[in-house]
């Protein structure tokens, strides 16, 4: 199953997003979060979780720099807001034996801040759920980030792994589209990027041109809806007056 997410802890974009958008979860990070403004972090993330319910998820990282401290981190967080939650940890030195641990205590976990094959490589054979590859950072630091994503993507498929790529860190929905076409399974977005993908002045272009010609046929604001209604009652109004 391919996904998207929302990458953010912003309540009205969080909001939009799963009205409106086919978001199937809500990643977060320190920096995200920050972005926020004073916000009490655990009431806020509660509040997302409210909002993604049962059938999106929800994935929150650690911040500890030892893997002890990391494990407890994690347990902390699974402890306050649920064992549901994905939890976020980077593919460092500490990380990795951390995410170890956790996958196999049962625990969900999402490993990110992943810059190369090598990492992804790491966390797929330690067991993480999601892989979640930084694109835009990668090609900040001249590194391909399709590249990354197919060679994960075929080592992934070689050992029959269930841990899915996760792409992140977009300035662009070109960089969206070419991640899932090198073989991520899903793509964790800003709101702007699915507002821009979707405000395209072709898009509403090609709609306004067809309303145009909708409206030289049947007249100003009619719609599929009302040239039916507008039919029946002529039909109607036809009907009375052949009985006058
Ligand atoms: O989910 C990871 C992502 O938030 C990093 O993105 O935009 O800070 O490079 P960015």
């Amino acid at each position: 199953m391919y996904e998207l997410m929302l990458d953010t802890a912003n309540l009205s974009d969080i909001r939009e997003g799963i009205a409106a958008w086919p978001i199937s979860g809500v990643t977060t990070n320190p920096s995200i979060l920050r972005k926020e403004g004073d916000i009490d972090v655990y009431s806020r993330l509660a509040e997302i979780k409210k909002l993604c319910g049962s059938q999106r998820s929800l994935h929150v990282q650690t911040v500890s720099t030892t893997t002890r401290e990391i494990i407890e981190e994690a347990r902390f967080i699974l402890d306050r807001l649920g064992c549901d939650v994905y939890v976020k940890i980077p593919v460092s030195a500490a990380g990795l034996p951390a995410i170890k641990t956790l996958v196999s205590e049962g625990v969900k976990v999402t490993a990110t801040a992943i810059y190369t094959t090598m990492q992804g490589i790491l966390a797929g054979l330690a067991g993480a759920d999601y892989i979640a590859i930084y694109l835009n950072r990668m090609e900040n630091n001249c590194i391909d980030p399709f590249v990354v994503i197919s060679e994960i993507r075929s080592f992934l498929d070689g050992m029959n792994s269930r841990s899915k790529i996760l792409a992140a860190s977009f300035r662009n929905i070109s960089q969206v589209t070419s991640a899932f076409a090198s073989g991520a399974k899903g793509a964790t977005v800003g709101a702007e990027i699915i507002r821009a993908a979707l405000g395209m002045p072709s898009i509403n272009a090609a709609i306004e041109a067809f309303m145009e010609d909708f409206e030289a046929i049947h007249g100003a604001g009619q719609t599929m809806m009302t040239i039916t209604k507008m039919k029946k009652a002529a039909v109607n109004s036809a009907a009375f007056l052949r009985l006058k």
